[in-house]
């Protein structure tokens, strides 16, 4: 058995976010239903295309395990229909613009009345405020949230980052409130409503750039590099280049290959406890004992000449041979690894973190598995249906329409070119 088992799952979501939240559930085990609009579907179904013809891997790779009914949730007996798989269902998730599901007709107080055990998930780019209506995407959501700013070199621009913090990171927020949502249940026998604001679900994870910003009230943040190099802090936290967020002093350094690898780097940190390993292994031993450079406040005007001399060092090994030889003194670095390297290692497919799957448009293709292992819920991770796969089969045997009736469902028009 898995973890969610009989928990159904009335997915109206599109795009990233939503779909990360429910791909989750749907491989702990709930049984996750995609409404799609019909002919249309989830409008990442065509875009990015590389196979033509297939679904995109933008939505093979976010939509793992569900099953998809084509339904047209505006024409009347598409209402209906959508009555009923809330009638059915335990949770309803949407991402939808601000509004949308309201001029459906669907408010959360008519949701609660169809079934007042439902909870209701939903994913907006801001909570309640001035900006509440707005349609959002992923680097509108970096930019709002802080993660932007605090993102990049002093002297460049805001970046964001590859990481889709504010998409995929909101999905994973949304499914804990929803796990959370039907642990009560357990106890109060009542739905409720989950809301997720990309805002702050990248606020979440910027949370130690907001405790800088506070700490910047009594004097400069020494762990910034700009500290060391003199450079005079604002009012507001700095952008910090790739030091590390901890306090210990640490950078991206090149390795050997570098000149024609772009990824060619190890982290390294130069972690307090063991920094007479790092200069052993850089042949700086004087440095251990050396006024100027043996306690950590002291190291903080010579980073520049500190992280050059490790580098000078890095440069002459490749990163993993950095990995082998500076892990077992307990020196924290790790290899920048290239999305080929990731894409290449066996280790990764033999937890299931990546996986090969087959799909009937478009062969065989690597996806990213489920990354939470549970012990007593295994994973098994299956390919995306494709628009309108599971129409019939949704509406016979999870709403129970049969003969005539699911002929008139199917005659309306509302559910695609679903046959009886
Ligand atoms: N049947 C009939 N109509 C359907 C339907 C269905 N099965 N599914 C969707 N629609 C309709 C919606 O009701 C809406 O109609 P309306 O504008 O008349 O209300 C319309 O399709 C478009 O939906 P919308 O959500 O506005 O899509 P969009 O492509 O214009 O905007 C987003 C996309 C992502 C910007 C927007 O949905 C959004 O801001 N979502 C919340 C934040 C979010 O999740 N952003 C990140 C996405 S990765």
């Amino acid at each position: 058995m898995k973890a969610l088992d009989g928990i159904k799952i009335l997915d109206f979501t599109h795009v990233q976010s939503g779909p990360t939240c429910t791909q989750l559930l749907a491989w702990f085990g709930a049984d996750v239903i995609k409404v799609e609009r019909p002919g249309v579907g989830d409008a990442t179904r065509k875009q990015l295309i590389d196979v033509p013809g297939a679904d995109s891997l933008y939505f093979t790779m976010l939509n793992h395990n569900k099953r998809s009914i084509e339904l047209n949730s505006k024409n009347e007996t598409g209402k209906e229909v959508l009555t009923r798989l809330i009638e059915e269902c335990d949770v309803l998730v949407e991402n939808f613009a601000p509004g949308a599901l309201d001029r459906m007709g669907f408010t959360w107080e008519r949701i609660q009345e169809i079934n007042p055990k439902i909870i209701m998930a939903s994913i907006k780019g801001f909570g309640p405020g001035k900006y509440e209506d707005c349609k959002v995407y992923e680097n509108v959501a970096q930019c709002a949230g802080g993660s932007a700013s605090t993102t990049g070199f002093l002297d460049g621009p805001p970046l964001v980052t590859g990481a889709q913090i504010g998409d995929s990171g909101t999905g994973l927020h949304l499914c804990l409130g929803i796990v959370t949502a039907l642990f009560q249940r357990e106890k109060t026998g009542r739905g409720q409503k989950v809301s997720c604001a990309m805002q702050d679900g990248v606020l979440n994870l910027s949370r130690v750039k907001l405790r800088d910003q506070q700490r910047l009230a009594a004097g400069p943040l020494k762990e910034y590099s700009q500290y060391g190099e003199g450079i005079e802090f604002g009012d507001a936290t700095p952008r910090a280049g790739n030091d590390s967020g901890g306090g210990q002093p640490g950078r991206i350094l090149k390795c050997k290959g570098w000149e024609k690898d772009p990824n060619a780097y190890t982290y390294f940190i130069i972690q307090a406890a063991v920094w007479e390993s790092v200069c052993d292994v850089i042949g700086k031993a004087e440095w251990k004992t050396q006024e100027g450079y043996a306690t950590p406040p002291e190291r903080l005007d010579k980073l520049n000449e500190i992280f050059s001399a490790v580098e000078e060092w890095t440069t002459t090994k490749t990163k993993f041979e950095v990995m082998d030889i500076c892990n077992p003194l307990n020196i924290p670095v790790g290899p920048i690894l290239s999305m080929k390297e990731i894409a290449d290692d066996d280790g990764l497919y033999k937890t299931g973190t990546m996986v090969k799957v087959d799909h009937p448009e478009r062969g065989e293709y690597l996806s990213v598995g489920c990354p939470i292992k549970l012990s007593d819920s295994e994973v098994e991770v299956a390919r995306s249906p494709l628009l309108g796969e599971h129409t019939t089969e949704i509406l016979s045997e999870v709403l129970g329409y049969s003969g005539d009736d699911l002929k008139r469902v199917i005659d309306s028009g509302a559910v695609g070119e679903a046959k009886a």
